[in-house]
Parts: C-alpha cells; sequence; structure tokens
C-alpha cells in the first residue's frame, strides 16, 4: 500500500504550488486557441486548462489565467471580450514544435500563426481563422467568461459553444467518427512532460449499462482476480458480463491450470465476454447458460 503526502495548498506560493496542480491531473487535453482582437490581428496560443463540459448544448472550457508574470490577462482573454469567438484545435504530435513556439508570451498583437510558420484556414462561422494540419477544430461562440479571481494565476473560464466541428478525413472510423488510433494528438502531463496517444498505448474497454449485467468485484473468483495473463481491461470487460448462475462462482474451485484457461479466455476479449465466461464455467463443472 502507498504511504501519502499530504499539502495544503493554502501554504504554497502559486509558483510552488503550481507544479502540484499540473502534475496530478493528467492527462490534460491542449487546447489550441486562435482569436482575433477588434482590428482583425490573429492570436493563437495553447491551454491544458481545458475540457469539454456538456454535449448538447455541446460547450468547451478553457481557461488563460490572469499572467503569473504580469497579472495582465492574456491575449487570448482579451481578444476574447473584444471579438467573442475562437477556434479550438487540438495539437497532433506533428505540430508540437510549432506549437511550443506559440506558447511565447509575445506583445499583444503580435501574430504567433505567422511565428509558428503556419497555415489558416476560414472559419466557416466565426472570424477568427482554423489552423491547417490539425485533425480537429472546433468552431466556438463565448457564452460567459467565469473568473476565478484577479491575482497571478487565477484562472478565467472562458465557457464556450461550440457552433462547428471539423474533423479532417483521415482520422474518421467506417462510421464517420474520429478513431483515436488514427489521431496521433498529445496531452499535456506535469512539468515539460507530453504524452503522445499512440495505438499502442490504447486499451478498449465497454461502459456497462445495466447495474444487474455487473459482476461485483467480491464475486469475482480469486483466481481471477489474481490472474498472471488477464490484463486490467481483460478483467474489467470479464466484470461487464455477468454470467448465469454467477451465485455459483464464490464456491467453485480453483482451477487446476489456471494460467492455460486464462489464456483461453483472452482470447475471446474483449468483444465476446460471454464465451470467456463460457470455457471458465466448463472447466470448473458450472452450467453455462441459463
Ligand atoms: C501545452 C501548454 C499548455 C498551457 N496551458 C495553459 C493554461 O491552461 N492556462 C494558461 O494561462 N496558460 C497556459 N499555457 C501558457 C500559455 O500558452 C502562454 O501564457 C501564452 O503566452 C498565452 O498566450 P496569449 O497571451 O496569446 O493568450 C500553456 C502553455 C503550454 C505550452
Amino acid at each position: 500500500m502507498s504511504t501519502y503526502r499530504t499539502l495544503d495548498p493554502a501554504s504554497f506560493a502559486l509558483k510552488d504550488w503550481h507544479p502540484y496542480m499540473i502534475g496530478s491531473v493528467i492527462p490534460r487535453p491542449i487546447a489550441w486557441v486562435t482569436t482575433i482582437d477588434a482590428q482583425g490581428r490573429p492570436n493563437l496560443a495553447p491551454f491544458s486548462y481545458f475540457n469539454i463540459f456538456s454535449s448538447k448544448p455541446p460547450i468547451a472550457v478553457f481557461s488563460p489565467s490572469t499572467s503569473g508574470r504580469t497579472g495582465q490577462p492574456k491575449d487570448t482573454h482579451k481578444n476574447l471580450l473584444e471579438v467573442p469567438e475562437c477556434v479550438i484545435h487540438i495539437v497532433p504530435y506533428a505540430l508540437v514544435p510549432r506549437m511550443n513556439i506559440t506558447t511565447g508570451e509575445y506583445e499583444h498583437g503580435i501574430n504567433e500563426i505567422a511565428k509558428a510558420g503556419l497555415e489558416t484556414l476560414p472559419s466557416e462561422v466565426v472570424r477568427p481563422p482554423r489552423i491547417a494540419g490539425t485533425p480537429v477544430q472546433m468552431e466556438a461562440r463565448l457564452r460567459q467568461i467565469l473568473s476565478l479571481g484577479d491575482t497571478p494565476g487565477a484562472g478565467q473560464l472562458m465557457i464556450v459553444e461550440i457552433v462547428r466541428l471539423h474533423l479532417a478525413e483521415e482520422i474518421l472510423d467506417a462510421k464517420g467518427l474520429p478513431d483515436p488510433r488514427k489521431m496521433d494528438v498529445v496531452a499535456r502531463l506535469g512539468a515539460f512532460w507530453y504524452l503522445r496517444v499512440r495505438p499502442e498505448n490504447l486499451f478498449w474497454m465497454k461502459q456497462p449499462r445495466n447495474p444487474t449485467e455487473v459482476l461485483a468485484w467480491e464475486e469475482l473468483p480469486q483466481d481471477l482476480r489474481e490472474s498472471r495473463i488477464l490484463t486490467a481491461a481483460d478483467i474489467g470487460h470479464l466484470l461487464a458480463y455477468r454470467p448465469a448462475h454467477a451465485e455459483l462462482l464464490v464456491s467453485a474451485a480453483t482451477p487446476p491450470n489456471p494460467d492455460t484457461l486464462h489464456r483461453q479466455m483472452q482470447a475471446f476479449l474483449p468483444h465476446e465476454p460471454e464465451k470467456a465466461w463460457a470455457l471458465y464455467c466448463q472447466a470448473l463443472g458450472l452450467p453455462v447458460s441459463s
């Protein structure tokens, strides 16, 4: 069991506390945001205090905090006060070095898009441009600003409503949905660490819909809980499918050769948990169907 170090945010200055915040909640998606000022000059900056919070209405929130250095609002925030529109892009690995350039706190009015050598595409319903080469682009309108304070580092939540979603064709699956295996996007971790979303790091785990379909952890036989073969995601799939006569599992004997049996069960996961359970029940002499 871990032992824990417990911290009280109130006893830290911003610069010492910030690394704990960004190091603890990982990975964070990155909103790469274009805005324009009243004179139409574009701005581009990354924000990892970002996520979506509602599907319908489609709401995203990102937070350009009051600058820890100058105590001033960031240009993205100022621009949204002048022109309440933006485009949020998800950053592909290929554009990471350019994204890093656009984080520089340039003078207001400096065009980070040009500085990073990026090309733009016109947006459909908002004025800020889209950044070419990004897999996901969300045109959005400002709905509300929720200020969390006026001291340096205080978050300024830009609550925006997505009005157009553009998806690069090459990231779509056969149903036309974004396929994470094709996206090669990045997320922010603590310090200067990033995560690259690669197919080999992904796993698929179906969400159980109905509690009566689920097997509770304490009903799971010990050999499965302690399996040397089945992964955490495999166990997740077994738990999400309650076999017939599950109540008999607790009193069943341990299989004589669990590794072999678990390997055979694994061949049916994640898509056919019912077959994996049928194998297990057969091996233990339990009835297979209801
Ligand atoms: C990956 C990444 C994520 C960042 N996330 C945030 C954030 O969530 N909030 C913030 O205020 N600054 C964040 N920054 C720093 C801003 O990008 C930086 O202050 C930028 O200059 C703001 O640009 P602007 O003044 O043009 O709006 C982040 C920087 C990087 C590289």
